[in-house]
């Protein structure tokens, strides 16, 4: 069975999918972008990815490419041509195609919208899992505006592969006082002596996950306490617990940064309570 993409108002195989050479996102990544979870045949927290896809476009001044409601009719219609039950929907706007020009193109040049769904793994996911994931540590060096889920994500993309070179799953980002800010594709999470659990605020430095935000949802529904502060990597080498979360993965226990073992090196209890609970506080769409 082949997979379908939607490209511009056509869906179309996968294989044969193309975008412009002056679409802006391939010139100056210049668009933003989702993907969200489909976890037995239902499509979860699609309204924060949609929020947040609403606030991207709105900072970066790009177009919707079509109604928040017929985009919703895409995504579902992308997810049912491609049989996905459990994975993911990968969206991608930008602001069109136009002559390369740093400036805007003219107003009225419509955007590109690209949707993709694939099923994933769920025998690696559940390996994950029981095992937890080895993280390194990298010096952020991505530009001030994180809090927009744009495509431009070169310094990801090689924090990520620094962290596979170094036998590693996920690189953490480092701020210049040596806090804790979050991964490559992840929010990161601590619990702490007190049995809190930890992560930075998102007000500046990091992208305000979705998971993130569900998580709070979840915590609160299992009477744990978060707190949304500052924690430095010290205290995060020494932390009872450290996971990591995404909307792909929902989270995965980190058990050995930058060779180190963090506690006794087996995935903590925290983080699977977490998981266990949170398909059921999250919003399910069906598809
Ligand atoms: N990444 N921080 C960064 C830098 C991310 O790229 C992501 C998600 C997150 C977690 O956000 P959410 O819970 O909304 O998935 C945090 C996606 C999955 C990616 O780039 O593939």
């Amino acid at each position: 069975m082949p997979r379908i993409a939607y490209v511009n108002g056509r869906y179309v195989k996968h294989s044969d999918a193309t975008v412009h050479i002056e679409d802006r996102g391939y010139q100056f990544a210049d668009g933003v972008y989702e993907v969200c979870e489909v976890r037995h045949g239902v499509i979860v927290d699609m309204t924060r990815h949609l929020d947040r896809l609403n606030r991207s476009l709105g900072e970066l001044r790009i177009a919707w490419p079509m109604t928040r409601s017929a985009l919703v009719l895409v995504i579902r219609e992308t997810l049912r041509r491609n049989h996905v039950r459990n994975g993911l929907f990968y969206l991608q706007v930008t602001r069109g195609v136009a002559r390369r020009d740093h400036v805007f193109p003219p107003a009225g040049t419509p955007s590109s919208i690209v949707v993709t769904a694939k099923s994933t793994d769920q025998s690696a996911i559940a390996k994950k899992n029981a095992n937890g994931i080895k993280a390194i540590t990298v010096r952020d060096n991505r530009w001030d505006r994180v809090d927009i889920k744009s495509v431009g994500l070169l310094p990801n993309a090689m924090a990520r592969q620094q962290a596979k070179e170094a036998g590693a799953q996920e690189a953490i980002y480092i701020d210049h006082h040596g806090m804790v800010k979050e991964g490559a594709a992840t929010n990161v999470w601590i619990v702490d002596n007190e049995g809190n659990l930890v992560t930075r605020p998102a007000e500046h430095g990091i992208l305000r996950g979705i998971t993130r935000t569900t998580l709070m949802d979840v915590a609160a529904k299992l009477g744990v306490t978060i707190v949304e502060r500052y924690f430095s990597v010290e205290e995060m080498m020494q932390a009872r617990e450290v996971f990591i979360t995404a909307a792909t993965s929902i989270c995965f226990p980190v058990v050995s940064i930058d060779g180190e073992t963090i506690a006794n090196g087996h995935p903590g209890s925290m983080s699977q309570k977490i998981r266990e609970a949170f398909f059921d506080v999250a919003e399910k769409t069906a598809i």
